[in-house]
């Protein structure tokens, strides 16, 4: 089987706008996206999951396989996860689809899908998860900009805020991680 390097780096070449990054984000990364996510409780779904790197350090802090659903647009990443992570729910559509594939009361997304600098994705993809998390459901997201991905007047009209979990200088780009909540009044 090659490697996730070499299967990520030709579907980079391939779709470059939708993959978006040069490499698998590190584990480093993996670790602080998935912060806490052991304390979590109903169904997790990751969104552009790639080759994995996310989804197996949630499996690897306890979350049962069932308890996963992944959400990505690529049928060659989605062929990997499946041989990788017997199991977990594989989905092959858009992250944007996530209120028709019959989940609720998320307890979290975690996102690997490009948001930044893309305000439609950023209203369908963010604020169509918020929709079927549970009140204090956490939408956790990767970013290669120092600053939040979502723009605060974004945040504002979506009802929600969002806050630096923090920098992984480990990483090809350096990546942040931010995490985002309902704003409740
Ligand atoms: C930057 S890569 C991140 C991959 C992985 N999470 C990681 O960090 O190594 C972005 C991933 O999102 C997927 N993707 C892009 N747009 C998507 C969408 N609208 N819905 C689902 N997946 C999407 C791409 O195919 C790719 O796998």
């Amino acid at each position: 089987m090659a490697s996730d390097f070499t299967v990520f780096l030709g579907e980079m070449m391939r779709n470059p706008f939708e993959v978006s990054a040069i490499a698998p984000s590190s584990a480093a990364v993996a670790r602080k996206m998935t912060e806490g996510v052991e304390h979590v409780t109903g169904p997790i779904v990751e969104i552009g999951p790639g080759t994995g790197s996310f989804t197996k350090e949630i499996l690897r802090r306890g979350v049962s396989p069932d308890r996963l659903i992944l959400m990505e647009l690529n049928p060659r990443f989605c062929d990997e996860l499946r041989q990788k992570f017997p199991g977990v729910h594989v989905i092959n559509r858009p992250a944007q689809d996530i209120e028709q594939i019959g989940v609720e009361n998320l307890g979290c997304v975690i996102s690997g899908v490009p948001v930044l600098a893309r305000p439609q994705i950023q209203k369908e993809v963010v604020g169509r998860a918020f929709n079927v998390l549970a009140p204090e459901g956490i939408f956790v997201q990767i970013t290669y900009s120092p600053n939040a991905p979502i723009p605060e007047d974004v945040q504002a009209r979506m009802g929600i805020t969002g806050t630096k979990r923090g920098t992984v200088w480990a990483n090809l780009p350096p990546a942040r991680v931010f995490e985002f909540r309902r704003k409740f009044q």
